[in-house]
């Protein structure tokens, strides 16, 4: 693993399970000093478990006290934020068809989704411009171009968020802060059964389902240097899935007609 990331100081929102942790795990083992924050108070006991320097901070991303707090420990505990990773999203609970939409679920799902992103990077980039550096990553969905079906606002805060993400970074360019956004495409969960995984993997380009791994392995290369020149991007780690005109089960030209190499 490379040490390109070396005494960073990265706060990771969602860090408790899933893409958050595999996030905080990658980043931690190109040594940086990790802050994964999360509603769930599993997150402390990740933070222990992940390797490298890494504290865990139950914080709800909706909340300005709670994301105060958040910021003003890391700043007493290492001085500074380089790296911000806006992850955290309520996914449970986001399926309902819209007639049965009401104002609370609405506010509900975009006050951690998109105001979250909001709170967290405003402290991130007032921390950050001064210092002259620092990279901010959200997290979209491919709700946010193409839409699933029952999920008008989990699908409304992702498009906010890439178009938050492109308004920032213009905003924030001239500070040395670059602001990306990251589109995990169908990531396997622990709880999916092999049956779902195949038929999920089936309709990817590349055959199979996302790691939480791969969506830490984007972002790690976001917040490098390697990235120095990229900014108000949106990068879709998806195996070919955003980009494809129908699923592989409705294709006239299906790979199983594809030539023999
Ligand atoms: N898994 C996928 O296939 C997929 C696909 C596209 C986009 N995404 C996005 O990737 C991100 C991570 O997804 P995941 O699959 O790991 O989801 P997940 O539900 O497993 O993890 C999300 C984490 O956010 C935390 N969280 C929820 N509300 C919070 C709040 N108010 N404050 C702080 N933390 C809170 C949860 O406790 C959880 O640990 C999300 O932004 C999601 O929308 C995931």
């Amino acid at each position: 693993m490379s040490e390109r990331l070396e005494g960073r100081v990265a706060i990771v929102t969602g860090g408790a399970r899933n893409i958050g942790r595999a996030v905080g795990e990658r980043l931690a083992a190109e040594r940086a000093l990790v802050a994964l924050a999360d509603i769930d108070e599993s997150v402390t006991q990740t933070a222990s478990e992940i390797g490298g320097e890494a504290v865990g901070y139950v914080t709800d991303v909706s909340s300005s006290a709670d994301v105060d707090r958040l910021f003003d420990d890391v700043l007493d505990r290492w001085g500074t934020v380089d790296i911000l990773v806006n992850n955290a999203a309520r996914v449970i609970g986001a399926v309902r068809h819209f007639l049965e939409a009401d104002e609370e679920w609405w506010d509900g799902i975009l006050d951690v989704n998109l105001k979250g992103h909001f709170l967290c990077a405003l402290r991130a980039a007032k921390v950050m411009a001064p210092a002259g550096r620092g990279v901010i990553v959200n997290t979209s969905s491919g709700g946010a171009t193409r839409a699933h079906r029952g999920m008008t606002a989990y699908d409304a805060s992702k498009g906010g968020i890439e178009a938050f993400t492109r308004a920032v970074a213009l905003d924030l360019a001239p500070y040395g802060i670059r602001s990306v956004c990251v589109v995990p495409g169908f990531i396997q969960q622990p709880w999916q059964d092999d049956q779902r995984v195949a038929a999920s993997a089936a309709t990817v380009p590349l055959g199979r389902m996302g790691q939480p791994a791969d969506i830490a392995a984007a972002v790690a290369f976001l917040v490098s240097d390697d990235a120095s020149y990229l900014t108000a991007a949106t990068l879709a780690v998806d195996g070919g899935m955003l980009s494809q005109q129908r699923s592989p089960q409705v294709e006239s030209f299906p790979v199983s007609g594809f030539p023999k190499v």
